[in-house]
């Protein structure tokens, strides 16, 4: 059951089916992108191309496994003959590309998978696509939606205005850039070759399924484990949180009425610091978790050496989105919150063999 009912944008019976590719859909936002699809458009063929990495996981779409609408690929954005293969035999008529490397501090530690996937990855799809469109004669409904970040534009000061559709790309770290540079990719395909893309700058994701690497699952399974809580720097940067949910129906809308060619910002609304978040996982666990380790949990905050180049501020202006698509986030921080910590306390099975030998080489280098 979801936590919110978000409605369609089109009734099923009213609308021709799609055929569409969702790479990156073993992640953490593609993985309940194709749930959010799955539900809405069941009359659509849904093809996952993922190269599970270690942020991929085919238990995130257990369920689908096996149902005659749903394939799963396993293979790399960047090979190219993999995806004009897979173009051409399911007759794909929309792409929603998530794949990509999406963790700041490991494009800090080694950024070379960031620009290979993200920014050669993305070529390689727009530039398949484009040859795909073509062959099919250029239908006028076919898509190819880029989900990116509000981290190509840079950081903002306490009083800056939020991020808009046309602030300047400055991006600031090597995962930023590499985003930004596919961005750039996207709307040239656009702009030069007339290709139907659309691209998406969204806030920060939280919900199901979200790799424990990224704040809130780890915070979450630090306080399960009474593990210290590692707060980057002096905890005030600030993030808008928005509910992985409201984005696929955000998406939906993009993907659904608008025009070619457009850049929407998605947000959630909601401007959080750090360390006033983490207070309320831990406030959230200790009500809702029934044997901790420490408790209150609050005590395992540690202050922690910063992130080097740390964006202090992200905030999102979705007016356009409102006003041109009819979109609005549904769920407060403090409602996503409660169901996502919820999510977490009751399916450990999900995110435990996460917590691999890997993982914990990583953790070292990152948290020593
Ligand atoms: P994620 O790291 O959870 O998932 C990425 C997925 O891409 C994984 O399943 C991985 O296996 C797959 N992948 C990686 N390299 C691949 C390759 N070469 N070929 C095929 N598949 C590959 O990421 P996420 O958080 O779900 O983010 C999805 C997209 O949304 C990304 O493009 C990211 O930049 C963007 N985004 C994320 C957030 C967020 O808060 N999570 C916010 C804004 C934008
Ligand atoms: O803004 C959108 C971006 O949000 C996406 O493009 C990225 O793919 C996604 O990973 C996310 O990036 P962030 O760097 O903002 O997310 P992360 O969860 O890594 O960190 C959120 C904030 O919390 C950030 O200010 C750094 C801080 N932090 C993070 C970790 C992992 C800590 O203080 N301690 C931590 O241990």
């Amino acid at each position: 059951m979801s936590l919110v009912e978000q409605l369609p944008m089109n009734t099923p019976a009213l609308r021709p089916s799609r055929r569409i590719l969702i790479t990156g859909g073993a992640g953490f936002i593609g993985s309940n992108f194709v749930h959010y699809w799955c539900k809405h458009y069941p009359g659509d063929r849904i093809v996952v191309l993922d190269a599970l990495t270690y942020a991929g996981n085919r238990d995130s779409l257990a369920d689908l496994i096996g149902q005659s609408n749903f394939r799963f690929v396993q293979g790399d954005i960047c090979d190219s003959n993999c995806v004009d293969l897979l173009l051409a035999e399911e007759a794909i008529d929309t792409v929603a590309h998530f794949a990509a490397e999406s963790h700041v501090d490991r494009s800090i530690l080694a950024p070379d998978a960031f620009v290979r996937t993200n920014v050669v990855g993305t070529f390689t799809l727009l530039d398949s696509f484009r040859q795909h469109w073509s062959n099919r004669g250029k239908p006028e409904s076919d898509r190819f939606l880029h989900v990116s970040t509000d981290e190509v534009y840079g950081s903002l000061g306490p009083n800056d205005p939020a991020f808009c559709e046309t602030t300047a790309y400055t991006p600031n770290s090597p995962y930023s850039a590499s985003k930004a540079g596919s961005d750039h990719l996207a709307r040239a395909y656009f702009h030069t070759y007339g290709m139907p893309t659309l691209i998406t700058n969204c806030s920060n994701n939280y919900g199901p399924y979200h790799f424990p690497e990224k704040l809130i699952p780890l915070m979450a399974i630090n306080i399960l484990m009474g593990k210290s809580l590692p707060v980057y720097g002096d905890g005030q940067n600030i993030r808008d949180w928005l509910y992985v949910e409201d984005h696929c129906s955000a998406l939906d809308r993009v993907l659904h009425r608008s025009a070619v060619g457009e850049t929407y910002n998605i947000g959630g609304n909601n401007e959080v610091k750090n360390i006033d978040l983490v207070t309320m996982i831990c406030d959230l666990m200790d009500e809702l978790a029934p044997n901790l380790p420490v408790r209150p949990a609050g005590e395992l905050i540690t202050f922690v050496k910063d992130r080097p180049g740390h964006d202090r501020r992200y905030a999102i202006d979705s007016t356009k989105l409102q006003t041109e698509l009819g979109w609005q986030p549904s769920v407060t921080v403090a409602e996503g919150l409660r169901h996502t910590i919820q999510w977490y306390l009751e399916n450990p099975a999900w995110w435990q063999p996460l917590l691999s030998a890997e993982y914990q080489e990583y953790y070292q280098s990152v948290y020593a």
